[in-house]
């Protein structure tokens, strides 16, 4: 009795190791989508932690498989995105500002923007040169140095916004510049938040 039933249990035993065969393929196959699954993960939860994280989900998803789940490069993409989002809308004002035509008090903001707008250029150009040299050894001083430099880019876009705030302001250009201003401002706060969270994660090393 005992042997007839071993022997119809042999080819359930031989199929369950097929199938745990098929399996253990199948999941080794599906290893990179779980990896990346998991950056993808990683990027939301970070991006919960900011004031847009829409915006900061959108902005920087695309760049999961190479942020992985490293603090740092997540800061330094965010920067990167807010620079060349920074440079685009600088070059745009340029354009704009040289429309013959403008109203004199549209004009004069649009020339105040673009003098501001290129400081928060050259302001998170210079964060970025600073998160390349960041080391252990001068992580505080660094760190903190970049926040400078983030928050004084940050001023600037507000700055830019203010000039555009008055009633009298409006129509086209204004339409134009204050839809990107405001992008960039809110990219530039949400990498200031991702580098105050890279900035706490290295806190407790030495
Ligand atoms: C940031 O941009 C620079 C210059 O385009 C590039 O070399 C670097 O790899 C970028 N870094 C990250 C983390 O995206």
């Amino acid at each position: 009795m005992e042997g007839s039933s071993l022997r119809h249990g042999q080819p359930i035993l031989v199929l369950l190791v097929i199938l745990q065969f098929i399996t253990y393929i199948a999941l080794s196959s599906t290893d990179a989508p779980f990896h990346s699954q998991r950056n993808i993960e990683y990027i939301k939860s970070s991006c919960s932690s900011t004031t847009y994280p829409r915006l900061c989900y959108r902005s920087l998803s695309v760049y999961a498989s190479k942020i992985n789940t490293s603090p740092r490069l997540l800061a330094h993409t965010a920067l990167n995105v807010t620079l060349k989002a920074s440079k685009s809308t600088s070059r745009l004002m340029a354009k704009i500002s040289r429309i013959h035509g403008l109203r004199p008090r549209v004009a004069a903001a649009m020339a105040d923007c673009v003098e501001v707008i290129g400081d928060s250029v050259d302001e998170l150009q210079q964060s970025i040169g600073e998160l390349g040299h960041i080391r252990s050894s001068n992580f505080a001083l660094t760190i903190s140095d970049i926040q400078t430099w983030v928050s004084a880019a940050l001023t600037d876009e507000d700055t830019c916004m203010d000039g555009f705030s008055g009633k009298s302001m409006n129509g086209y250009a204004k339409r134009m510049v204050r839809k990107r201003i405001i992008k960039i401002a809110h990219l530039t706060s949400n990498a200031l938040a991702l580098i105050n969270n890279y900035a706490s994660t290295q806190s407790t090393l030495p």
